[in-house]
């Protein structure tokens, strides 16, 4: 029975295989890294098959997930070398394209791009999807239905999977938890309560957004009394450049993934 193979055993490898498993995914997982000890938690972890050799894990793949950091992605691809028969492979690195992909390992091969969250740890995940020209359909589905298991999956034209990359991270979630918490602290809450104060702020939020029918600018309105304390507090971080600031943490991310595309 082919499995599922996983090359590179870090933390989105570990956040997806912990979804899947939650999930009930039941087949069987292999996973191909050059540390041991990661190797072993995984085992230990989630019950996947480990394997130090590379071909061998190539080998046993159905469908394969290259899971190694952008600048790690052109040395593996190169060990791995030609491959002969038709194989379904995803790529998570940031920013190499398609096209990139398309001229390693050999014409059978069937290249994806995805850009899963590590919230799929939890099964809620989001994940992007793109699929060379020439992946058949019911591949195409394959891939869709495997990271459905672990939460919303959309498609994101290639051409805009950075700006999508530099814009979904969970980690912005974190930072702006970290910041809001942070001035509750500053100006007099103790930590917890400054951390559910700020939790509230943001999960309250948006889920009252995803789960609701208002649309974002009716909320705010609810939500900010003209010239009460939530609209003093959103004109004051306005004035100081709040939009603009994160439009350049943003592109500051984009320009960071067109640069992984030089490195493959
Ligand atoms: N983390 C996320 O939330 C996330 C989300 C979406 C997409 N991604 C993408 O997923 C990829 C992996 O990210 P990550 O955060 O999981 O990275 P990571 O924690 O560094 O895991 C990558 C693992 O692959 C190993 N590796 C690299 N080259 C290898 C090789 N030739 N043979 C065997 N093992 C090799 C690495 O070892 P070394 O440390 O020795 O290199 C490391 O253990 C990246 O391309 C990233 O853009 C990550």
């Amino acid at each position: 029975m082919k499995a599922t193979v996983f090359l590179g055993g870090g933390r989105i490898t570990g956040a997806l295989i912990s979804g899947l498993r939650l999930a009930g995914y039941d087949e069987l997982i292999v996973v191909h890294d050059r540390h041991p000890a990661k190797l072993r938690r995984l085992q230990r972890e989630f019950h996947v098959q480990v394997e130090r050799d590379l071909q061998s894990a190539v080998a046993q793949a159905g469908l394969l997930v290259v899971a190694v950091r952008p600048d790690s992605v052109k040395n593996l691809l190169a060990s791995i070398g030609r491959v002969d028969r038709p194989l379904t492979v995803v790529s998570l690195a940031a920013g190499v394209p398609l096209p990139k992909l398309g001229r390693a390992l050999g014409p059978p091969v069937r290249w994806a791009r995805a850009m899963p969250s590590p919230t799929c740890r939890t099964g809620r995940g989001f994940t992007a999807l793109a699929f060379a020209r020439e992946m058949s359909k019911s591949d195409r589905k394959r891939v869709r239905d495997f990271f459905s298991q672990v939460g919303a999956v959309i498609e994101v034209p290639e051409k805009k999977f950075d700006v999508f990359t530099a814009t979904y991270s969970s980690s912005h979630g974190y930072h702006t938890l970290a910041a809001l918490s942070n001035a509750g602290k500053t100006l007099g809450l103790d930590r917890k309560t400054a951390l559910a104060a700020a939790a509230h702020a943001l999960a309250g939020g948006v889920m009252a957004f995803t789960e609701g029918e208002l649309p974002l600018e009716k909320l705010m309105h609810e939500a900010a009394t003209p010239g009460g304390i939530a609209a003093t507090v959103i004109k004051t971080m306005d004035d100081a450049g709040y939009y603009r600031i994160i439009e350049r943490g943003v592109r500051a991310g984009v320009a960071r993934a067109r640069a992984n595309a030089r490195r493959v």
